[in-house]
């Protein structure tokens, strides 16, 4: 099948992150002998003959039928995503939200619950406490690594566990393989964003997370200039070890010819069927133009991610010790509360995102928000750019007071996504704008 992660590449230890990260997924056009990755302007793909469209559309050939499923460029994408994660498939789709909701409904249904982790993007806080729900699929919140609080919201409803490497905005790391371990006891898979971490400084698949979400509007696409997602599918989880805990996937799909996922597609059924079945009916698709932009940005993610780190560190220890400032949290700093769990398991750096609040609180803050000449203020994190902004009258403002409180927003919370900018210049950049409080 045309999703299938090209097998040159498919965990290939020989191959490191940052040959894989150019490579994986490209084949160089056969007809025209291009070299960088074409996009593949098509809605749909001309069939041989007959029996070629018909084989090709009962999954039983290889090959492209119909854009919103499949298309060279996207697949290339999914592909290169899918082999710096080290899994063995991914589903490459329009937006990280597109993502969250394909990868939520491919195996919870009315009736069935969630148990997620507090410290999440706002968006995500709205999906699961708001689309779910009118779906009726029930979310319960417990705190960010709290173990027996996961294992005590869980019951044979459950369908998997929700947290974020890295959390949004709150910059806390997820305890990944602690959490793996104990769901593994109640046969649940966990289900891991890892938008701020990158493959780069993280990969779940290591540590036996089923599924892993990545917006690659952020740090992978790197740019800013485009929205997209991905589905990424370890192929580490059992999904029929308990008969009838996943029957979207273990059971015989009466919407493609009574296909049962963990049969047609063993490696990664999980993929497979968000791609086949949700994708096709839900239907948001990558563009390959969008695509297209992410893949020039993937060529390039460990360079930037690694400076993106190393500006965010220096930044962290310069507000830490600023005057003005009253707190930071980033996990590079060795007081963080989440200094131990970070140095566990981030390679590389502890990301490019952190927060800080100003003495003086919200209205202090807003005013460094104000002042400053080289951040730009707006709603995006991952760009070249440095990034500003105040969640909780943004990106987390649909949330009520209460589960700003839950979501342990506070006030006065500054986000900072720092760029690949020279760092003296980012530094004199906030200094100038502190100055102005
Ligand atoms: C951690 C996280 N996950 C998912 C998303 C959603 O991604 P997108 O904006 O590409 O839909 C975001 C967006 O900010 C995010 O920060």
């Amino acid at each position: 099948m045309s999703f299938e992660l090209d097998p040159t590449f498919a965990q290939d230890p020989a191959k490191h992150f940052d040959t894989l990260q150019i490579h994986a997924g490209l084949t160089p056009d056969p007809t025209t002998g291009a070299a960088a990755l074409p996009i593949y302007a098509t809605a749909a793909w001309q069939f041989d003959d007959a029996e070629d469209a018909a084989q090709k559309f009962a999954l039983a050939r290889p090959g492209n039928v119909y854009s919103r499923l499949t298309n060279t460029t996207t697949d290339c994408i999914a592909a290169r995503v899918a082999a710096i994660e080290g899994a063995a498939s991914a589903v490459a789709v329009a937006s990280g939200h597109a993502a969250e909701i394909l990868a939520f409904t491919n195996i919870a249904k009315a009736g069935d619950e969630i148990v997620a982790s507090d410290s999440l993007y706002g968006g995500t806080w709205n999906i699961l406490l708001h689309t779910l729900d009118d779906l009726g699929i029930k979310t319960t919140f417990v705190p960010n690594n709290d173990i027996d609080a996961f294992v005590a919201a869980s019951n044979e409803r459950t369908k998997f566990w929700y947290v974020e490497t890295i959390g949004n905005p709150l910059v806390d790391v997820a305890d990944v393989p602690a959490l793996v371990d104990a769901a593994a006891s109640l046969n649940l898979p966990v289900i891991v964003d890892n938008t701020f971490a990158t493959p780069y400084l993280y990969r779940p698949a290591d540590d036996g997370a089923a599924v892993i979400i990545e917006s690659l509007t952020k740090w992978i696409g790197g740019h800013g200039a485009t929205i997209g997602g991905a589905v990424i599918d370890s192929g580490k989880f059992d999904w029929a070890a308990v008969p009838g805990k996943f029957p979207t996937l273990t059971e015989p799909d009466a919407s493609y010819h009574g296909a049962v996922w963990t049969q047609a597609a063993p490696a990664a059924p999980f993929a497979t069927r968000v791609l086949a079945q949700r994708l096709r009916d839900i239907g948001p698709t990558l563009s390959p133009y969008a695509a297209q932009l992410i893949g020039l940005g993937i060529e390039t993610l460990s360079l930037r991610v690694q400076r993106h780190s190393d500006n965010a560190l220096a930044v962290a220890k310069f507000l830490k010790d600023h005057p003005k400032v009253g707190w930071v949290r980033y996990s590079g700093l060795e007081d963080d509360p989440s200094h131990e769990v970070a140095s566990r398991l981030l390679k590389n750096g502890f990301g490019g995102a952190l927060v800080f609040g100003v003495k003086g609180g919200r209205e202090a803050g807003l005013r460094v928000i104000n002042n400053v000449k080289l951040h730009t203020l707006l709603a995006n994190v991952g760009d070249a750019k440095s990034l500003i902004i105040h969640p909780a009258t943004t990106t987390h403002s649909q949330l009520t007071p209460e589960q700003l409180g839950a979501a342990h927003l506070s006030e006065d919370l500054i986000r900072l996504s720092v760029g690949i900018e020279n760092v003296d210049d980012i530094i004199a950049d906030l200094d100038q704008a502190l100055a102005a409080v």
